[in-house]
């Protein structure tokens, strides 16, 4: 949140509306009070549909807890088998909308035999079995949800990366996840241009341990690399149509995927998730942050490829069988009006999406909104990143019309589900412009000090997560010191989330950004090391540091600093392959908004980078308020190195 709006938050506004029955924060936090402890959980998950019930919440030594230990149960027969047995065979799970206007819908018992088809395919054909790992790398085309339930129906564990991705990123992750197979499409449409996403793929497997490449036609013009390759279609085309594939019984704590987030330093973190705790807290929050009901039309804007749309489109709101809408495109393609022309059209009732989208759509003429009518709608939150107050008012007044419930949903890949609410579906709480709201049943948050102690009202401080819950993760794949140290020893036993928040004087949260060096742009997470190394891998490139500026619509962008070698000039046609550098290394979402070519980046003795320093002087800070934010240094090196950074950049 910008720093200016920080400072005066409404934390005195209190909004109700009429339709909606609302508590008071007192009533929430007692009724709340209740809820945390084990047996609330337990019976929560009861009401899945195991093949085995669970009779314990948790055990193992912490924080390496396997939540409902003795439960079987399998994620895509929640989605699937269990929905046609309560009768939802020929509702519709998916109203799929392609850029260039091609519509789609598949009931549930298309996405069924779908779903069985290539599970069957999967076994029989490319023999992979329980345990094995399967990287995704898909746009957004039906066949994804489809994909990763059939791998989660055998019990391949996936490994999505998002197809925003560039080549050495998707690499990155297919090596350290150790997958044989990767699956994708031919391509995709962004902004009216084809996108071809199997160049990437080649690029990245050539020199890989991948054996297999399976690929979906969206475009039409895939193309097979050599006979290991091979057409999905192809690959399902003699199973029989109504072939059925039993669901493994997988234990709670087996691994249903691995998702790779950025930290603050080296390589990206392989969150493993579970199977059992991660569909209770999904089918929890469903209900109470969302109150899907059986009429109601959903709609999650997040690509699959991130963990909101593996929570919120694909495991979540198929487990409860609802109806959903899926569109390919961006905000504001072909006109900045087509969201609000697909929620009128479908009648859409509840809506998930971004900041930075809402920003992005307010800044358009009022009437691309006026035009549609959008009665249909009941609830909205958003994701991804703080929500400023002005951004909030304009989504509650102008999409929802000042009779939605409008909220801020907090949580992060590594929760798997939303933590901090409002809840429609539980206990309703006033809404604030700009807040979280408080943390859903059966979870404790709390704002610490550096110290470990508890901050006071109205006091800036470290979010942590107060008692372990279901859909925390396993681990981080092959790496469990990292994930211990991490999360759970920078304070003593309770959940790191790694972000700055303020609790107001009613008890709301309000999380005010990231803690440490990891980049928010447009509400997805990038850590500076891949950009970093995107960067140095280019010829004539000695050093870089990047970070996080603020950016009035996408929250932050990174700008880099480059050292060049010796004998380097510095050019604008260098910058312009910089970037182009980072599109293809890392991915478009990575490309920094400016190169500055520097001769010396500001570190600590110990070696350390100081960004903050780096960010500071480039948006012209007071050097009062760095010296506060480099833990490692001391304040004549800071103030040294402010002088010296000044200088050379003209500030
Ligand atoms: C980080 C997690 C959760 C799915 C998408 C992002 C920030 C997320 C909010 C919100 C303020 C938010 C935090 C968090 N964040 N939602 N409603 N208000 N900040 O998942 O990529 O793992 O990023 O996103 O900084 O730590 P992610």
């Amino acid at each position: 949140m910008p720093e200016t709006e920080e400072k005066k938050l409404p934390f005195d506004e209190k909004i109700t509306v009429e339709k909606w029955k609302f508590v008071s924060p007192e009533e929430y936090k007692s009724k709340h009070k209740e809820t945390i402890k084990e047996s609330f959980w337990l019976s929560i998950a009861s009401e899945l549909d195991w093949f085995k019930k669970p009779q314990k919440a948790y055990e193992g030594k912490f924080p390496f807890l396997k939540w409902f230990p003795d439960g079987k149960i399998n994620a895509s027969y929640l989605c699937l088998d269990v929905q046609i047995k309560k009768g939802k065979k020929d509702k519709i799970a998916l109203l799929w909308i392609g850029e260039d206007k091609k519509e789609r819908t598949l009931t549930y018992n298309d996405f069924f035999k779908l779903v069985n088809s290539l599970s069957f395919a999967f076994k029989n054909r490319l023999g992979l079995k329980k345990g094995d790992i399967a990287t995704i790398y898909m746009p957004m085309i039906p066949e994804l949800p489809a994909t990763m339930l059939a791998l989660s129906r055998i019990g391949v564990i996936f490994s999505f990366v998002f197809s925003g991705f560039g080549s050495q990123a998707l690499k990155d992750r297919i090596d350290d996840s150790g997958s044989k197979i990767i699956i994708t499409a031919d391509g995709f449409l962004r902004r009216g241009k084809k996108i071809y996403l199997q160049k990437n793929v080649e690029s990245a497997t050539s020199n890989s341990n991948i054996e297999k490449t399976v690929v979906f036609r969206r475009l039409g013009e895939g193309w097979l690399k050599d006979k290991k390759d091979i057409f999905a279609d192809d690959l399902i085309k003699d199973v029989p149509s109504d072939v059925f594939v039993e669901p493994e019984e997988m234990n709670s704590y087996d691994p249903l995927f691995i998702l790779y987030t950025s930290g603050t330093t080296g390589k990206p973190k392989g969150i493993v998730r579970d199977t059992g705790g991660y569909m209770t807290i999904l089918w929890a929050t469903v209900k109470w942050v969302f109150d899907i009901k059986d009429e109601d039309i959903f709609w999650c804007t997040a690509d699959i490829g991130w963990i909101t749309g593996h929570s919120y489109i694909v495991f979540g709101p198929m487990m409860v069988g609802a109806t959903q809408v899926m569109y390919e495109g961006t905000p504001d393609y072909p006109h900045p009006g087509i969201w609000w022309e697909i929620i009128e059209k479908y009648k859409v009732s509840i809506f998930y999406t971004s900041p930075t989208a809402i920003r992005l759509l307010m800044k358009y003429p009022e009437e691309n909104v006026e035009k549609y009518n959008l009665d249909s709608l009941r609830i909205l939150h958003s994701v991804g990143e703080p929500i400023n107050p002005e951004a909030w008012r304009w989504f509650f007044n102008k999409i929802g019309k000042r009779k939605c419930v409008a909220g801020s949903t907090w949580w992060m890949t590594e929760t798997g589900g939303i933590i901090i609410s409002h809840t429609p579906g539980w206990e309703l709480i006033p809404m604030k412009p700009g807040t979280n709201g408080m943390p859903i049943p059966g979870v404790s948050v709390s704002v610490r000090r550096q110290d470990g102690s508890y901050a006071e009202p109205g006091e800036k401080g470290f979010l942590v997560i107060d008692n372990p819950f279901p859909g925390m993760p396993l681990t981080i794949w092959k790496d469990d010191r990292r994930y211990e140290e991490t999360y759970w020893k920078r304070f003593e036993g309770v959940f790191y989330t790694g972000d700055f928040a303020v609790q107001d004087q009613d008890g709301y949260i309000w999380v005010l950004g990231r803690a440490d060096e990891v980049i928010k742009t447009a509400g997805h997470r990038l850590g500076t090391y891949e950009i970093e190394s995107a960067l140095t891998g280019y010829e004539g490139v000695a050093e870089s540091a990047v970070v996080g500026i603020e950016d009035k619509e996408k929250g932050e962008i990174p700008i880099a600093f480059v050292i060049l070698k010796e004998g380097v000039s510095p050019s604008d046609t260098l910058k312009e392959k910089l970037k182009e550098q980072v599109r293809k290394v890392v991915g478009p979402i990575a490309v920094p908004k400016d190169i500055v070519f520097i001769s010396k980046l500001p570190k600590t003795r110990s070696g350390k980078i100081m960004r903050r320093l780096l960010k500071a002087v480039f948006t012209e800070a007071k050097i009062g308020d760095i010296t506060t934010l480099e833990d490692e240094a001391s304040i004549e090196e800071i103030e040294k190195a402010y002088r010296e950074l000044k200088k050379e950049l003209g500030k």
